[in-house]
């Protein structure tokens, strides 16, 4: 059993593979304190840790000095306003205008199996793997009960950490603050891994020590944004791939966060992660309640390598869901960077017929099929093909292309209107926006309010109706500005802090009903590249554009932050054409297609004009996605050398989880004179297997490629790559 409670220590211990999570019920008043996370115990009674017993500690002894056992107490969840004065999880509003709140234990419930959520994204199990814990929690005096809730993987280290909030009270109450997880730790010194970047240039890794400020990553945008990223680990100072202590969070969440650490008087640390407060009250009437998103929550012994494959195997088993989740995907060629807005039917086709005989599978027709959209300015929410391009219709195109043996994916970008569009002109208040203030523009664009049930049904058909219509196999779901001017023509003024959660609420339910109607569709998500990369996408797209920034050498940045926490699988990345088209770089073709085999692999490019010599690429480059994709998808990931570090090379590797094969990445950068070549030491193997490299003759033992390592020749020029695939022999 992975959860247990101790009645007679009044302990809860949760247990992981490798790891243990332990908290207790304390005092008279039983508070519920934080006890210990970390490595593996045999043994539960660490609550000694609590020093309860050393002096008149606790309130029922020493009630005189009760603020400084509120405020100084490892919390397992804090509460604002009656001591505590950490960041707090919870805080509220009752009508005669208070703020404070208790968090005291009434029961609990242990349940085998997890379900996810229901309106949200959450992670899921069968009953022989994992378990719920639900510890009920009150404040007697508003009559809200929280109650905290606690899912423990026994085949993953993973726990994962939320909590709902009923308001049995008999007025109506105002939730202005609900985090999703709390961690007080004792005594550690650590640095924080973050992520964040802008557009196309999404997801750089950042490290900064913890100290006495708050240290803190949110987005108000809306959405979890270009940014910053709902991601965060601490970890001990020297760790590396291999070792080292590391404590990470990650939120199952696509709108406003915020993950904090902080560092109190006595040098313990409180890591906290939810929705972002600022802008959000949550009205509770009598009876009613809130759910949080959820939070997953690693540890790992052995360095970063081990947080990174924790929560790749998570995500892949226990929260993506739908066909493709264990599929090859289809090789796309995807017309965005190809033709922009300038193309019609003939010109997809010739697309499409050429990419058919190198081994591409699927075109993909992106922005400008619909209305009057001959640029960027307008016709967002008219989802009604043009006719004036796709001559023939788009069910003649899609049979088209089908005839060549290819499927047909199609963009959206659903939850957009234009000024200059038909929906607009018939419902300018459906746009977000502030009455008497005129909305910020971006891209020429306004978000729709998609709190509103009338506004979803009417695009979630109009999208549908197009889908229903031809044989589209393939939807890309675009979002390409933040939110602002937050406001709704129809939400109640006390419930307007209610509208960004509202928001994601809508944009789940639409995906939810798109994925129920249509389960054989491939839905890759997107947000003007990848500012909506997030696990609460992945609960409805297996895939998620990485970033529009399609350069081989940037996207080693980019996806090195990205794999850090994802699965390969998860990421979408292309081969585009030269010089890109956000640096001008020119990359060999060779290059671009190793560095895009580590996601989900396709093209973006006119096929029918790149250069010969990089078109005769394609067939050996589309082979080498079928050779490979099962082990890039279902691997296990090592980071052997970070670009972004060394600043001249990168280098990572997946092996099979019976470490029979694997596959080594190493992209030369940048050159060095005078240099022979490069010694990298593999990871990952099976010390005692043999290996053998393809293209040579002898073999290795396992522990050899990893303590000795192999020579990688110096490439003649800049950003070389060479794959590196080994099998047991
Ligand atoms: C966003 C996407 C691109 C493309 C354009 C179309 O920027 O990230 O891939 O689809 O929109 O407008």
């Amino acid at each position: 059993m992975s959860i247990v409670f101790y009645e007679k220590e009044r302990l809860f211990k949760l247990d992981t593979p490798n790891t243990s999570y332990i908290m207790g019920i304390v005092d008279e008043e039983k508070f519920l304190a934080h006890v210990y996370y970390g490595e593996k115990l045999s043994d539960h009674r660490a609550g000694y840790l609590l020093r309860t017993q050393e002096g008149p500690f606790v309130p029922s002894v020493n009630n005189r000095d009760r603020i400084a056992f509120l405020d100084s107490f490892p919390m397992e969840y804090a509460a604002h306003g009656i001591g505590d004065c950490r960041e707090s999880c919870i805080s509220i509003r009752t009508l005669g205008g208070n703020t404070a709140l208790s968090l005291n234990y009434v029961s609990h419930e242990i349940k085998r199996g997890k379900a996810p959520f229901g309106e949200m994204p959450a992670s899921f199990g069968r009953e022989n793997e994992c378990s719920v814990l639900e510890i009920l929690c009150e404040d007697s005096v508003t009559g809200l009960q929280m109650i905290l809730q606690y899912g423990v993987f026994e085949d993953a280290d993973v726990i994962t950490r939320s909590i709902r909030v009923v308001n049995q009270g008999t007025e109506d109450i105002y939730l202005t603050k609900v985090y999703s997880a709390c961690l007080d730790m004792d005594n550690r010194e650590f640095e924080s891994i973050t992520l964040h970047g802008s557009w196309a240039r999404e997801r750089h890794i950042q490290s900064l020590p913890v100290s006495r400020m708050k240290h803190t990553v949110e987005s108000l945008r809306g959405e979890t944004s270009h940014q910053d990223h709902p991601f965060m680990a601490l970890k001990t100072p020297g760790t590396t791939q291999e070792t080292g202590e590391v404590y990470a969070m990650h939120f199952v969440y696509s709108g406003n966060f915020r993950v904090q650490v902080q560092t109190d008087p006595y040098e313990q640390i409180r890591m906290v992660m939810g929705i972002n407060p600022e802008d959000f009250c949550w009205k509770l009437a009598p009876g009613a309640q809130f759910q949080a998103p959820e939070v997953v929550m690693t540890y790992s012994g052995e360095g970063l390598g081990k947080m990174t494959r924790s929560f790749h195997d998570f995500y892949r088993k226990h929260l993506i869901r739908g066909e493709y989740r264990d599929k090859k995907r289809p090789i796309l060629i995807n017309n965005w960077e190809a033709t922009y807005f300038n193309f019609d039917a003939d010109k997809l086709i010739a697309i499409a017929r050429e990419a058919s005989g190198l081994g591409i599978e699927m075109l993909v027709m992106d922005d400008g099929w619909f209305g009057n959209r001959f640029d960027d300015n307008r016709a967002l929410g008219d989802w009604v093909v043009n006719e004036q391009k796709l001559n023939g219709g788009l069910k003649y195109l899609v049979d088209e292309v089908n005839k060549l043996g290819m499927k047909f994916g199609i963009w959206f970008e659903p939850e957009m209107i234009s000024p200059d569009s038909d929906l607009y002109r018939a419902h300018p208040d459906w746009a977000i926006a502030i009455s008497g203030r005129e909305p910020g523009l971006a891209r020429n664009q306004y978000v729709l309010d998609l709190t509103r049930k009338e506004v979803r049904d009417h695009v979630y058909e109009s999208v549908a109706k197009v889908l229903r219509g031809a044989n589209i196999e393939y939807v890309k779901w675009d979002m390409n500005r933040p939110l602002s001017d937050i406001g709704s023509a129809t939400l109640p003024a006390d419930q307007m802090g209610e509208f960004y959660h509202r928001y994601v609420l809508g944009v789940y339910e639409m995906q939810e009903r798109l994925t129920k109607e249509f389960p054989h569709l491939l839905l890759e998500n997107c947000s003007g590249g990848g500012a909506r990369f997030d696990p609460g996408m992945l609960f409805y797209s297996p895939q998620i554009w990485c970033s529009d920034d399609t350069d081989a050498v940037e996207r080693l940045k980019i996806q090195e932050g990205t794999a850090l926490i994802y699965p390969l699988s998860t990421m979408g990345a292309h081969v585009s054409d030269c010089p890109n088209h956000v640096l001008h770089r020119t990359v060999p073709f060779e290059t671009r297609g190793y560095v895009a085999l580590a996601g989900t692999f396709g093209y973006e490019l006119d096929v029918t004009r790149i250069p010969e010599e990089d078109r005769r690429q394609i067939p050996e480059q589309t082979a080498m996605y079928h050779k490979y994709n099962d082990l890039v998808r279902e691997g296990d990931y090592y980071r052997i050398a970070s670009y972004a570090e060394n600043h001249y090379f990168d280098c990572w590797g997946v092996v099979s989880k019976d470490k029979a094969e694997a596959l080594y990445t190493f992209i030369q950068v940048l050159n060095r004179p005078n240099y022979h070549s490069r010694r990298i030491r593999l990871k990952g193997l099976d010390p005692e297997k043999t290996y053998r490299i393809e293209g040579e003759e002898s073999t290795y033992l396992g522990e050899l490629l990893m303590k000795a390592g192999i020579n990688i020749p110096n490439p003649e020029g800049d950003f070389r790559g060479r794959l590196i695939h080994l099998t047991e022999c």
